[in-house]
Formats: structure tokens, C-alpha cells, sequence
């Protein structure tokens, strides 16, 4: 635009320069061949330059309607890219409340799951100490029945009944041969006994612990017939410890294959 005033000026300049020239020309000059062809020259090659002066003025005149055209354009285009601008720069602080809430809520998401993963630490470390107690908790349990030979006694001594059918023996702390059970640690332990018999009127057996009696077992029924009588203790055992059952002087049992008479014990829990 700028570039075209100039131009304009300048062609002004000259315009109003060649009219001055042209006039002077006619007055001053006296006639002649010579001075008529050379007139002739000068104003022939002045409307030269004046057709080159307006055609390069309306190319000028043109170039700036498309300047001012494209100048138009690029404000509109302008304008949308200020509102697109905009509505991003709104949409970037939407984005970026929405990140501090996010992180807000992580970060308490993180310290529940520390909380958490600290809990499960801990519960895993007592399983596994529940686990590595477990293992090493002796499994201690055993059943066995008196005999299949059918009558047992009367005697005249008290014996320690060797019940010699093993049904259960886990641990083996319990004796076939000799009828008794060993406490293999140190703990509590179920013990179940029973008397049965059925040529007698009466039967009698004792549990013993160690050398204590602990407890009598007796049956008589007034008459002739089945006697049949059945008891269960808890005993504290050190290691070492024995528990057996003994049968009575005169006192008979029977047992065959029904298994009427069983010694039955397991460990509670040891100590
Ligand atoms: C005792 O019971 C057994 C088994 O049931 C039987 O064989 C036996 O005859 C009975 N004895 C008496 C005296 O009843």
C-alpha cells in the first residue's frame, strides 16, 4: 500500500513535469524541420510512457484490491483462530482441573493402598507363622480294640489291657504290645475307654496315668447278662507321660470282632 502511494506520488510528479515540458516547448521554440520532427519524437514517446504509467498504475490499483482482499480474508481467518484458540485454551484448563482432581484422588488411592499392602504383609506373615506352627504341631491320634479272642479274664492280679487291633496309630504313640500310649509332647490330650461284658453280672477297668489311678470304670447289673459302661477324660501330659487301662482282679471283659471294647486318644493341642 505503501509502496503504491509512493509510486502514485512520483507519477504525479511526472505527469505534471512532461505537461510543463510540452508547453515551454511550443512557446520558446521557433519553427523548424528539425524542431517539429523532434517535437513530434518527444510527444509520441510522452504518450508512450504515460499508456506504460496508467497500465502499471491499474496493475498497482489491482495488486492492491487483492492485497486488501487477502488482507480481509486472513482477519476472518484470524477471528475463527482466536476462537478456536480460545475455546483450546478453556478446554486446557478444564484438563487441567480435572488432573489435579485426578492426582488429588490418586494420591489418596495410593496411601489406602499402602495402608492395605502393609495389612497384607502382616496377615501373610502370621499365615505364615500359623503355617510353619501347624507344620510343626505333632499329629498325635490313635484307636485300637482289645482283642478278637472273645473272653479276657477274670484274673487274680490287676493287668494293663493290650489292645492289639489297631485301627489308628498316627504318631505311634500308642503301644500294641504293651498297651500303653506315650505322650510324644508336651499338651493336652482326649482320651476315650469302655468296659463290656456279658458272662458276668459285672466288670471293672481303671485309666491310669503314669501311676495314678485317674479314674474307674465299674458295672454290675444285679443279675446275669451284658454289662456295659464307658467314660472319656482330658489329661495335661508332659512329654513322656503314659496313660494305659487296666483290668481289675476278677473282672472279666469280652471282646471279639464286633470290637466291643476300644482305647481311643488324641492330642488337643500341645503346650
Ligand atoms: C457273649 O457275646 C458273644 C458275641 O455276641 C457270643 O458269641 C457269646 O455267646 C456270648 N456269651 C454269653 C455267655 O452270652
Amino acid at each position: 500500500m505503501r509502496r503504491a502511494a509512493v509510486f502514485l506520488a512520483l507519477l504525479l510528479c511526472l505527469l505534471w513535469t512532461g505537461a510543463q515540458g510540452e508547453d515551454g516547448g511550443g512557446t520558446g521554440k521557433k519553427e523548424g524541420e528539425f524542431d517539429i520532427q523532434g517535437a513530434h519524437d518527444q510527444s509520441s514517446s510522452q504518450t508512450q510512457m504515460r499508456t506504460d504509467l496508467w497500465a502499471e498504475l491499474k496493475e498497482l490499483r489491482d495488486m492492491a484490491i487483492e492485497h486488501r482482499i487477502k488482507i480481509q480474508r486472513l482477519e476472518q481467518d484470524n477471528t475463527v483462530l482466536e476462537t478456536r484458540m480460545s475455546s483450546s485454551e478453556k478446554e486446557v484448563e478444564e484438563v487441567k482441573r480435572e488432573n489435579a482432581a485426578t492426582q488429588v484422588r490418586l494420591t489418596a488411592s495410593e496411601s489406602k493402598n499402602s495402608v492395605l499392602e502393609n495389612r497384607m504383609s502382616s496377615s501373610e506373615k502370621e499365615v505364615e507363622e500359623l503355617q510353619r506352627e501347624n507344620a510343626d504341631r505333632p499329629q498325635v491320634a490313635f484307636s485300637a480294640g482289645l482283642t478278637d479272642a472273645g473272653a479276657v479274664g477274670p484274673f487274680t492280679t490287676d493287668i494293663t489291657l493290650k489292645y492289639s487291633k489297631v485301627f489308628t496309630n498316627i504318631g505311634q504313640a500308642y503301644s500294641p504290645t504293651t498297651g500303653i500310649f506315650t505322650a510324644p509332647v508336651r499338651g493336652v490330650y482326649y482320651f476315650r475307654f469302655n468296659a463290656w461284658e456279658n458272662r458276668s453280672a459285672e466288670t471293672g477297668v481303671q485309666l491310669f496315668h503314669n501311676n495314678h489311678k485317674k479314674m474307674g470304670l465299674y458295672d454290675y447289673n444285679g443279675g446275669s447278662g451284658r454289662v456295659s459302661t464307658s467314660n472319656s477324660m482330658v489329661l495335661q501330659l508332659e512329654k513322656g507321660d503314659v496313660v494305659y487301662i487296666v483290668l481289675l482282679s476278677s473282672y472279666p471283659v469280652y471282646d471279639d470282632s464286633n470290637n466291643y471294647i476300644i482305647f481311643s486318644g488324641f492330642l488337643l493341642f500341645p503346650q
